[in-house]
């Protein structure tokens, strides 16, 4: 029990939150949301929907950014700051993890936002959608191996030395 560290669990724990709440928001809009407005609703109503949810949307997009990059800040000092785990192939994969990350930031923001220079990218917004849901999906696979990779090597926080017992006993 002294083992456990109460900011990890409560960092790791926000941090799966967001990405459920942020990635399943996106999921719900792609292939629920959009596709049954524009069966169900003519032009006008139609674009008076889109510009409500993405009034209300945006709020919840923009606290789901800066949550992940606060709790995914707090997790890698925590777990993956050498020496306690090995940079190599911990460092380049979430180096990788971070530019898809960066990606799919740019990509949610520029769709709920009003920027005039993203216009044409809210109007492809399936498109897009689909473009940020497949980097969604490497991100995830990504965090999947750095947990592997990390636990493979290391004498993290989580992961306790043997004590003296266990080493001499058979
Ligand atoms: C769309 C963005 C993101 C998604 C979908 C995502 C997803 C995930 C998932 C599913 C985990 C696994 C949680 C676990 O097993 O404990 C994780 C862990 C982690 N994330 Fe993220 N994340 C995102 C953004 C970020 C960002 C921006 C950072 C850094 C600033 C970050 C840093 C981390 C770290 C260090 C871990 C722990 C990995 C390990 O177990 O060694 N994440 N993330």
């Amino acid at each position: 029990m002294e083992n456990i560290n109460i900011l990890l669990w409560i960092s790791r724990s926000l941090h799966i939150a967001a990405v459920i709440v942020t990635i399943g928001g996106a999921a719900f809009l792609r292939f629920a949301l959009l596709p049954g407005a524009k069966q169900a609703l003519e032009e006008e109503p139609h674009q008076r929907l889109r510009e409500a949810v993405r009034k209300r949307w945006a709020h919840i997009v923009r606290a789901g950014i800066a949550l992940l990059l606060v709790t995914g800040t707090i997790n890698f000092i925590i777990l993956a700051v050498p020496p306690k785990i090995d940079a190599i192939p911990y460092h380049p994969i979430f180096g990788m993890k971070l530019l898809a990350a960066f990606g799919v930031f740019m990509i949610a923001s520029a769709l709920v936002g009003k920027s005039p220079a993203f216009a044409k990218l809210r109007r492809n917004e399936r498109t897009w959608l689909n473009v940020l849901l497949a980097l969604a999906a490497v991100i995830i696979l990504l965090s999947g191996l750095l947990s592997q990779v990390r636990g493979a090597h290391s004498t993290a926080v989580d992961r306790p030395e043997p004590t003296t017992t266990e080493v001499v006993s058979p």
